[in-house]
C-alpha cells in the first residue's frame, strides 16, 4: 500500500511563519530567560527552528508523554515515558509541541507542569485544530489553525512516517 502526501503549508510558509513566532516570542520574553520545554517525538523538529529565531538566552530540556489511543485518536490517558532532566521551578517556561489535537495530552501535560511552581507557563504549537478539541487548553502561541485532517511532516507522523518532510502534509492512502 503506497502513500501519497500533499502539501497542505508549503515549506516556506512554515518557515515564515516561524521566524514571526521566533520574533513574538523574543520581544515578550525580552531581558529574560527563556526555559523550552520540548515535546518529544513530534515537537523537537519545530522546537529546533523555533529556538534559532528567538534572540533571547534560551535552555532546553525535553519531555516525553504517551496518550493510548488508536494511533490517529488520543484516549485522554496519558502517561510521562520521559520526564525533564531539571527542575523549571521559578523558570519561565514555554512548552513547545507540534500540534494541539483533542487537547488531552497537553492539559494533562501543563497541569503536571504547573505544579512544578513555574515562574510562568506558556504553551506555543505549530499547529492547531480548535475544531477537534475535547478538553479546554489555552494556546498562547500559533502557527497555524488547521482544519479536521490528519497532517504529517514538520515533526508530525503518520506510524512513526513522515516526520521529516519540510512542509505540512496530508496523507492519502491509496
Ligand atoms: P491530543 O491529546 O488529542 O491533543 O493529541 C496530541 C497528539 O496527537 C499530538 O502530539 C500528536 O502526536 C498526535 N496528533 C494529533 N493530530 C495529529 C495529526 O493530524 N497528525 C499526526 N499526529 C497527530
Ligand atoms: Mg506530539
Amino acid at each position: 500500500m503506497g502513500e501519497k502526501v500533499h502539501v497542505l503549508i508549503s515549506e516556506e510558509e512554515v518557515e515564515k511563519r516561524i521566524r514571526e513566532m521566533g520574533a513574538e516570542i523574543s520581544e515578550h520574553y525580552q531581558g529574560e530567560k527563556l526555559h523550552l520545554v520540548s515535546v518529544l517525538k513530534g515537537g523537537v523538529f519545530f522546537t529546533c527552528e523555533l529556538a534559532k529565531r528567538i534572540t533571547v538566552p534560551v535552555s532546553l530540556d525535553f519531555m516525553s508523554v504517551a496518550s493510548y489511543g488508536d494511533g490517529t485518536k488520543s484516549s485522554g490517558v496519558v502517561k510521562v515515558i520521559k520526564d525533564l532532566d531539571e527542575a523549571i521551578e521559578g523558570k519561565h517556561v514555554l512548552v513547545v509541541e507540534d500540534i494541539v489535537d483533542s487537547g488531552r495530552t497537553l492539559s494533562y501535560l501543563l497541569e503536571n507542569l504547573r505544579r512544578r511552581n513555574p515562574k510562568s507557563l506558556k504553551l506555543c504549537t505549530l499547529l492547531d485544530k480548535p475544531e477537534r478539541r475535547v478538553t479546554e487548553v489555552h494556546v498562547d502561541y500559533t502557527g497555524f489553525e488547521i482544519p479536521d485532517e490528519f497532517v504529517v511532516g514538520c515533526g508530525l507522523d503518520y506510524q512513526q512516517r513522515h516526520r521529516n518532510l519540510p512542509y505540512v502534509g496530508v496523507v492519502e492512502l491509496e
